[in-house]
């Protein structure tokens, strides 16, 4: 039997509830599939700030490095904002994806079509999106020096560096190129060459290493254009290929084509090791501890897992079906909400989803 070691990181807000149905899920899949999953938690967050004066402890990175795949519920609360940067749990966020050298982000956008009428746009807008986020995630201005405050100045003045050399574009380029072999064979790549001299380096990049695939089609587009084209017609992407603060915000908006952050899973990946697997939605604090968060997108997270992490591909397929079936069925958690569904909790909904599989 198949054997395999997963870290699972609940972290904060919802995220305890969310990794309790996640754990079950994964127990029955192992069972129906024949595998064994070892799932060891761990500390991780804000919730590791607390307990050991940092949000990401040693330890914590120490086993993910040793394990198979990591899954992440989700980490954050006002309440850390104002503790110094590097203790802050998106600062240990940032420091787990460079640890584990995770420079490929995988966001997904595909709408459900039991939910086609949730998207704040119109039905026939986002009907036939299929498209995926593929976001640069250790590199550019979120991790580029120098950065910092300058003091000694009149007026408070502080800075970033949006910074890529060649290669860290090559690489994650090639990802994307994979991806989109594996699909509709588009790729569109997103910068703001017209003012940017780190954008015209990324630019070039990707056109060179793209002329070399034949068979991809390669656009591009300022991050401007593309956030408008994203809402006018976004069914007109297949694979989207950015730097991470590009990324970061392309994504954001294109969650809410499918209606709910609550659906949208990922994966961060490197060419070998454990990649990480999580929602992309936050630690939602003002619902944490209620029963009524959306467990969908972290068990979307554990498919993408199953199926790019751990080769378990019908196990995955098998999760993703269950899912679509309860929606079908009507059920959905209170984000979801459309005037005529059965609300369920996040717990209800999980054993829902258990049932179908
Ligand atoms: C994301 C998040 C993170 C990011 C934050 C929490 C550091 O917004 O994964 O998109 O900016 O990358
Ligand atoms: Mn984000």
């Amino acid at each position: 039997m198949k054997k395999y070691k997963i870290v699972l990181l609940p972290g904060d807000g919802i995220g305890p509830e969310i990794s309790e149905v996640s754990k079950k899920v994964l127990i029955k899949l192992s069972k129906k599939h024949n595998f064994d999953i070892e799932i060891i938690e761990k500390s991780f967050g804000g919730i590791a700030y607390e307990k050991y004066g940092t949000p990401a402890p040693d330890e914590t990175l120490e086993q993910c490095k040793k394990s198979d795949a990591v899954l992440l519920a989700c980490v954050g609360d006002i309440k850390y904002d104002s503790l110094a940067r590097e203790l802050r749990p998106e600062s240990g966020l940032l420091k787990l994806r460079s640890a584990l050298n995770l420079f490929a982000n995988i966001r997904p956008v595909k709408i459900r079509k039991s939910l086609i009428d949730a998207s704040t746009l119109k039905k026939e807008i986002v009907e036939n999106v299929d498209l995926i986020v593929v976001r640069e995630l250790i590199g550019g201005i979120y991790f580029g020096e120098p950065r910092g405050h300058i003091t000694n100045t009149k007026i408070p003045k502080a800075f970033n560096t949006m910074v890529y050399d060649s290669s860290e574009i090559e690489r994650i380029t090639e990802i994307a190129i994979k991806i989109a072999n594996q699909r509709n064979k588009k790729i569109c790549s997103v910068d703001k060459s017209n003012v940017l001299e780190v954008s015209q380096l990324w630019r070039d990049t990707v056109l060179n290493i793209t002329s070399k695939d034949k068979n991809i089609s390669i656009s591009n587009m300022y991050v401007d254009n593309a956030a408008m084209q994203l809402v006018r017609d976004p069914s007109q992407f297949d694979v989207i290929l950015t730097s991470n603060l590009f990324g970061d915000i392309l994504s954001d908006l294109a969650a809410m084509l499918t209606g709910s952050i609550g659906m949208l899973p990922s994966a961060s990946l490197n060419n070998n090791g454990p990649g990480v697997f999580e929602p992309v939605h936050g630690s939602a604090p003002d619902i944490a501890g209620k029963n009524i968060a959306n467990p969908i997108a972290m068990l979307l997270s554990a498919s993408m897992m199953l199926k790019i992490g751990l080769n378990e591909e019908e196990a995955a397929e098998n999760l993703e079906t269950a899912v679509d079936k309860v929606l079908s069925k009507g059920f959905r958690t209170a984000d979801l909400y459309d005037g005529y569904s059965e609300v369920l909790s996040c717990s209800e909904i999980g054993d829902k989803i258990i049932d179908e599989i």
